[in-house]
């Protein structure tokens, strides 16, 4: 089928398993049965209109980061009610707007973002709900670049402070707290700094509840890895027991923010090689997708698993770099890679392209953005059209 969608729509061209996905999610709440829980999709890792569809049908809620976000999450069908609002840096027209759609949580990340809270359910004449978001200062084991849980991080604040902005909300009557949030990283394998957050979290919500504070949602962020190269898989059942006993231990609901688990793997970019070039020891191909379409290989020098979809047989193997049009050596899919040597013509598909793939991408050189498609039931539709290169003057003016 990739090849007939490559044929149709032509490349570069995001590709998306729809049924994949829904799998996924089934996977996930089979795993959190036994558990009183509300997965919110964190919709930074795909924000495609047709994914959140497949996300609200599935009962999922989703976590969002910017007005766009909640306004995609709304139109996808999610219900506010499940939506938590997370970001270090919100507006006050952001957060104004989430409390006229009647989010689930504003999680605060700073005593001025709460005062803007408490101003605009004022000016709104309403009761904004709120959550804290706690720095744990603990370091997962991840990409420095996706690292958020030190205590010299930007997100969320130290645990004294997650208690008074908590025991203050109780206090305004324009704030209701209800949720204790954390998230430490993302592409994590090991559990236990999750498992050591939660624990200083587990502190503060005691410590808010002896001082009058009933919050209902413990929100453990997202994070979940996937094997983008090798074989190991997060181990859901260990972090579902573990974070399941806690929060029955609480009486809170789990909530869960997961992206990349959910969608990295069911989706894949398709690029074709333009030109081939020998230099020593390899070759280096250069294919129609980069760094505007996948940044991860540039930004965090991410390795994603590459197959060719046109015939390689009886062709060599070597070392090969995989590289974009653009005009930087930035620009590559991937590097020093053992693979057929390629030539131009080649269909090549790039894997778990699901998540922080399109959202990331950009438009420079000047590259309008490419289309993605959803498969779904063995047939498959355009959920995005390949934008047409006039699009990109639409909002300028000489
Ligand atoms: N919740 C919060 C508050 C987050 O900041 C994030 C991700 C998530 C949930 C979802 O995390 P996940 O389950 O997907 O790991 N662009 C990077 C990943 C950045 C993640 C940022 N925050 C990448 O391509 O690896």
């Amino acid at each position: 089928m990739l090849q007939a969608i490559a044929g149709a729509v032509d490349t570069p061209v995001y590709v998306y398993d729809g049924d994949a996905f829904d799998e996924r999610i089934e996977r996930l709440q089979a795993a959190l049965t036994d558990v009183d829980h509300l997965i919110c999709y964190a919709l930074k890792a795909n924000d495609s209109l047709a994914m959140i569809s497949i996300a609200a049908h599935a009962g999922l809620g989703a976590d969002v980061v910017s007005s766009g976000e909640l306004l995609k999450a709304l139109r996808g069908g999610i219900l506010p009610a499940d939506v938590v609002f997370s970001g270090v840096g919100k507006r006050r027209d952001e957060i104004a707007m989430a409390i006229e759609v009647g989010v689930q949580s504003l999680n605060v990340e700073s005593a001025q973002e709460l005062d803007v809270v408490a101003e605009e359910a004022d000016a709104q004449r309403t009761v904004a709900r709120v959550g804290v978001r706690l720095n744990p200062d603990v370091s997962a084991d991840t990409h420095e670049y996706i690292a958020t849980g030190s205590s010299a991080a930007k997100f969320g604040v130290p645990p004294q402070e997650a208690y008074e902005l908590l025991v203050r909300a109780q206090r305004e009557p324009n704030l209701e707290p209800v949720s204790l949030s954390f998230h430490i990283g993302s592409q994590i394998f090991d559990p236990s700094t999750i498992f050591e957050a939660a624990e200083r979290a587990e502190g503060v919500w005691r410590d808010v509840r002896a001082a009058g504070v009933e919050l209902r949602e413990f929100d453990v962020g997202g994070g979940l890895g996937v094997p983008y190269m090798g074989a190991e898989e997060f181990d859901l059942s260990a972090y579902v027991s573990q974070l399941g006993k806690l929060t029955a231990e609480l009486g809170a609901t789990l909530v869960l923010e997961p992206g990349r688990w959910l969608v990295a793997p069911v989706g894949t970019l398709l690029t074709r090689v333009l030109y081939t070039k020998d230099v020593p020891g390899r070759r280096i191909a250069i294919c129609d997708a980069g760094m505007t379409e996948l940044l991860r290989p540039a930004l965090y020098g991410a390795e994603h698993p590459f197959s060719f979809l046109t015939d390689t047989a009886g062709r060599q193997t070597g070392l090969v770099d995989l590289v974009g049009p653009v005009c930087e050596a930035s620009d590559f899919l991937g590097k020093d890679r053992q693979l057929p040597l390629p030539e131009p013509g080649d269909l090549i598909a790039i894997g778990f392209a699901g998540a922080y793939a399109r959202v990331m991408a950009s438009q420079y050189n000047a590259r309008p953005p490419v289309p993605e498609v959803l498969a779904e039931a063995g047939g498959w539709r355009v959920i995005r059209e390949r934008a047409i290169i006039d699009s990109l003057l639409d909002t300028e003016r000489a």
